[in-house]
């Protein structure tokens, strides 16, 4: 197959074009495909048109596909793929955005997902954009001593955190992990270091006081969503976007009225999160 991968913004994200994912890839593009991802954080594999099984294979290219937490959204015929709707509710019954907040997938865990792919069914006209910020570049261009300060605090990550933005999907009952992850964590592809947050999870801190933590986050998260870390994806048909849980945060965007958006959705099994001395942390008690 002959393709191209062109960057989409300086600093990372890039797009595939010419490659159809129908057709199982030769072991170097494979290669070519898993580095762009891990080097760029966010790739985008354009004109696919993949069913549920098909969509599995491709993510394959990118790990081991697993279960995701909410039964109601698997797709029942194939439940390594899952999907965000439109029409998702959450806890109340009411229709929600599911991700309409700054988040990495799965943070609550104990190994979270290497990364999340979407592929596009049905798209809005327009609306509906997913923002990418990039917690390497975030966390490279901090100040030295910020630098410093952050790398030796660690955060508890919950399902629903006291300051979580928005109402969370219901959980089985008994299902509530709770992990210590670092606030920085070491990219195992790359050796870079990365901010590790989530608006929705973080609810208590080792290295810093509970209100001298959020007002940390606070501060981090206007630095993190300057535009100069930023790339906003804009659907179009046939995209397959995947990106790197260890290296940014996303969030979605419910903007598009009562237009039916429909997405297929894997994750991928990940590692555990070290921090900056190769070390993890471990379940809350
Ligand atoms: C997500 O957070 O996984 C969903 C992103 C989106 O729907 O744009």
């Amino acid at each position: 197959m002959t393709f191209t991968i062109n960057p989409l913004r300086s600093g990372f994200a890039s797009e595939v074009v010419g490659i159809d994912l129908r057709q199982t890839p030769d072991d170097d593009t494979k290669k070519a495909l898993y580095h762009s991802f891990a080097e760029r954080s966010v790739l985008v594999i354009r004109d696919q048109k993949l069913e549920p099984p098909e969509f599995l294979e491709a993510a394959r290219i990118f790990g081991t596909p697993m279960l995701q937490d909410l039964e109601q959204f698997r797709v029942p015929e194939c439940p390594l793929v899952g999907f965000i709707s439109s029409r998702d509710k959450g806890a109340s019954g009411k229709v929600i955005t599911r991700g309409r907040n700054w988040h990495t997938d799965h943070s609550h865990t104990e190994t979270p997902p290497r990364a999340t792919t979407l592929h596009a069914v049905t798209l809005p006209i327009e609306g509906g954009d997913t923002q990418f910020a990039s917690m390497h570049l975030a966390y490279d261009r901090l100040p030295d001593d910020m630098r410093n300060k952050v790398d030796l605090i660690n955060c508890l990550h919950v399902w629903m955190s006291r300051r979580c933005p928005r109402p969370m999907p219901s959980i089985e009952e008994g299902f509530d992990p709770r992990f210590w992850h670092p606030l920085v964590r070491t990219n195992p592809d790359t050796g870079r270091r990365a901010l590790y947050m989530n608006t929705a999870r973080i609810d208590e801190f080792q290295g810093i006081e509970l209100d001298a933590g959020f007002d940390l986050l606070d501060f981090l998260m206007d630095h993190i969503t300057q535009p100069r870390f930023e790339y906003r994806h804009q659907w179009q048909e046939g995209d397959m976007l995947i990106w790197d849980n260890r290296a940014v945060m996303h969030q979605a965007n419910g903007d598009y009225g009562d237009q039916y958006r429909y997405l297929y959705r894997i994750i991928i099994e990940g590692e555990p999160v070290l921090n900056a001395n190769g070390e993890k942390l471990g379940e809350a008690a």
